[in-house]
């Protein structure tokens, strides 16, 4: 059986490189890996193949920067070459990115089975690219993997039978739980006792440029014995250029970095100020406190069970949550069911048709 991954922005990789080895170690499944060249800059892309040891890629599309449709459709017309080549007998996409929904659109147009990996998650909100992305790639998939019992509930309520959904656990937890040990020297400066891991990069939060200049100067203002550090998205960079703020004395403003280098860095925080998906689950998990700089999350188990708080975007009430986590008021967690570094095993094990999957929640789960 040929598997074809596809991936193509930073948060793909993480997600693919344990489902990769667990693959591998099935000899009847041959894997082919396509990049679409979504993201392309060293630090976004190359560095992460390295550090998790994801072979190179067999293809690479190089569609690079656009307008999302410009990129989707792009990413559509190179990938139909690839699925026509290479015929294989599944696709798996990861994620929510632009490059998720061109390949699940280009094999369900040419009847090639398509799997998805982090599927039944939703924020409801419309006006976020990613979850346009989301609901359309889960409508076409044939296999859906969830990574908590919500995303099982999303997907019935929009009618995806129960048959092809299966509960698998979080493969970005794979992916944190096999790099944790090896993060030792890993930090990328000296840094205060307390310090706040800030990261920003959704065009709803840097695309303000006003928001973005009164983000950087409340944070530049922080408690004095906070350190605050900032590893910046290229999106941001660019941002940042257009603006002028007082932020740059105490924030300490990095490149991109890579995951082991990120990864020392979140476990070390006193709290982490993101809008990103995975840093609120990679948080839960560690038990570091995470203010998400956004209205919703499609990640409602990590405010449920985990550290997660919704913030939105009112700087007061940031500029209050920082001081409240600092004082210790912190809540009581636990991780998610089957966040457990698993998943990529139990996606083999459905792929591979070994088991049968019990049922659970009304539909499978790979407990
Ligand atoms: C994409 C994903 C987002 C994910 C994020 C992680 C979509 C719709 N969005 O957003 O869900 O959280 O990746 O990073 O797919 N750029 C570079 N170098 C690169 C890549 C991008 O300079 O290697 C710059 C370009 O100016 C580009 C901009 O960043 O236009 C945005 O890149 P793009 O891939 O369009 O979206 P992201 O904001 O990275």
């Amino acid at each position: 059986m040929r598997v074809c991954h596809v991936v193509g922005a930073r948060p793909n990789y993480m997600k693919a490189a344990p489902v990769i080895r667990a693959l591998q170690q099935r000899s009847e499944i041959e894997q082919v890996l396509a990049h679409t060249g979504q993201h392309y800059d060293f630090n976004m892309s190359d560095v992460f193949f390295h550090e998790l040891e994801i072979p190179a890629p067999d293809i690479n599309l190089k569609v690079g920067s656009g307008s999302h449709a410009q990129q989707t459709a792009e990413i559509m017309l190179r990938f139909e070459t690839v699925i026509l080549d290479r015929k294989p007998d599944l696709v798996l996409v990861y994620g929510d990115v632009n490059s998720t929904v061109a390949a699940a659109l280009v094999c369900a147009k040419l009847g090639v089975k398509v799997g998805h990996v982090e599927a039944g998650l939703r924020s409801f909100d419309r006006t976020m690219p990613e979850e346009v992305n989301r609901v359309l790639t889960d409508q076409v998939a044939d296999l859906l993997f969830t990574p908590s019992v919500d995303g099982n509930t999303n997907l019935a309520r929009e009618g995806i039978a129960a048959k092809k959904v299966f509960l698998v656990g979080n493969v970005m937890i794979d992916t944190l739980v096999c790099m944790l040990p090896k993060t030792r020297g890993h930090m990328p400066m000296q840094l205060p006792q307390r310090y706040a891991l800030v990261t920003l990069h959704r065009p709803s939060n840097v695309d303000d440029l006003d928001w973005l200049r009164d983000m950087l100067d409340m944070l530049g203002g922080a408690k004095a014995d906070l350190g605050v550090v900032f590893p910046v998205h290229p999106r941001t960079r660019q941002r940042m250029s257009q603006i002028k703020s007082s932020f740059n004395s105490n924030v300490r403003l990095l490149e991109a970095l890579p995951y082991l280098q990120f990864l020392a860095l979140e476990q070390g925080a006193s709290l982490v100020i993101t809008d990103s998906g995975g840093i609120q689950e990679e948080t839960t998990f560690l038990g570091i406190p995470c203010l998400t700089v956004r209205d919703n999350t499609e990640r409602p188990i990590t405010l449920e069970l985990g550290t997660n708080e919704l913030v939105g975007r009112d700087l007061k009430h940031i500029a209050s949550a920082i001081e409240r986590v600092l004082d210790g008021s912190t809540k009581s967690i636990e991780i998610p069911p089957l966040w457990d570094g698993h998943a990529g095993e139990r996606i083999a094990d459905v792929i591979v048709g070994r088991r049968r999957l019990r049922c659970a929640a009304g539909s499978n789960s790979g407990s």
